[in-house]
């Protein structure tokens, strides 16, 4: 069973509210006649999720004394960059999924067009929000914003990833190949959301670096949890369709690896990643209690 402290729960409950009462805000009902993208924005990014991105935005931002107004707007853009990956990831063209977050995917509620279309408009609109002055007041903290989600979400991050992920289905990788694989797609936006307090509080590199080889760790060993639990979760606990990476042939740690060496390998990271926050003297305790959440969660 998971051992989530209370004090992570609460922790993370308070500020996934905080964080999706801003995104509702963000996405409002227009009654416009293109109603129907928002509909399926909505549907895509709200009410869901375990909303751990934005967590790392806000805890890494505390360490910083970043304003809340400042933090949460930068979680709700790197969350609607997430929301976006996921509709996308969804698609028939891609995982072909029908459940996430425990409900029909974006896709199946609506169609294919508007899924694409709402993954577009939630990605451009993560942008939107951080340029925005609201956002902070220094351009050059919003312009070092923009360039570092731009360069987690798209084809050095994330979206590269995603290709090689695809490309893992019909060709065989050695576990080298897969690591990179899984730190772009994954591991490249969690260490943006890791980064963030330090981009918004202007924080010394050194410290910024500590934040980045914690997400790095980090996000590796998230990714290595997800295989685990699509090869071995429940569809009811994780609210997403299961066991599509073995039925797609991919190339996992897990099938390198088997699953309890896939298992220790997470472990090992997790505990890693928490020694990289030692700079920070017991103050990242959000962060240091993230990282065995990450590892023995099971969902
Ligand atoms: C799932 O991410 C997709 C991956 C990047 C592995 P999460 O497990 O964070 O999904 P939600 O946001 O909680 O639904
Ligand atoms: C998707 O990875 C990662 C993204 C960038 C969206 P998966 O395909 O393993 O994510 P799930 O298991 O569907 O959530
Ligand atoms: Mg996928
Ligand atoms: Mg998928
Ligand atoms: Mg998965």
């Amino acid at each position: 069973m998971p051992s989530i402290s209370l004090e992570l729960k609460t922790a993370m409950s308070d500020s996934a509210a905080e964080v999706e009462r801003l995104m509702a805000l963000l996405l409002p009902e227009t009654g416009m006649a293109e109603q129907k993208l928002f509909d399926s924005m909505r549907y895509g990014a709200l009410g869901g999720g375990k909303r751990l991105r934005p967590f790392l935005v806000m805890s890494s931002a505390k360490l910083f004394g970043v304003s809340d107004k400042a933090a949460t707007r930068t979680a709700a853009a790197v969350e609607f960059i997430h929301c976006y990956s996921l509709i996308h990831d969804d698609l028939p063209a891609m995982d072909n999924s029908d459940l996430r977050r425990g409900k029909p995917t974006v896709h199946k509620a609506f169609d294919d067009a508007t899924a694409v279309l709402a993954g577009d408009a939630l990605l451009t609109y993560a942008f939107e929000i951080l340029a925005d002055r609201e956002t902070h007041e220094d351009p050059n903290v919003r312009c070092n914003l923009v360039t570092a989600l731009s360069r987690a979400a798209g084809s050095t991050g994330m979206v590269g990833g995603q290709m090689l992920d695809l490309i893992a289905e019909t060709t065989p990788l050695d576990i080298g190949a897969i690591t990179r694989l899984q730190r772009m797609k994954t591991g490249e936006l969690i260490a943006f959301s890791c980064e963030a307090g330090a981009i918004l509080g202007k924080a010394q590199p050194p410290q910024r670096q500590a934040l980045r080889a914690f997400a790095h760790d980090l996000g590796l060993a998230f990714q290595i949890i997800d295989d685990l639990l699509d090869a071995e979760g429940s569809e009811a606990r994780t609210g997403k369709s299961v066991g599509r990476d073995e039925k797609a042939g991919k190339a996992t740690f897990v099938s390198i690896l088997g699953h309890e060496r896939a298992r220790a390998q997470a472990n090992l990271l997790a505990d890693q990643a928490v020694r990289h926050l030692g700079i920070f003297e017991g103050r990242a305790k959000n962060l240091e209690q993230v990282a065995r959440f990450v590892v023995e969660r099971d969902f």
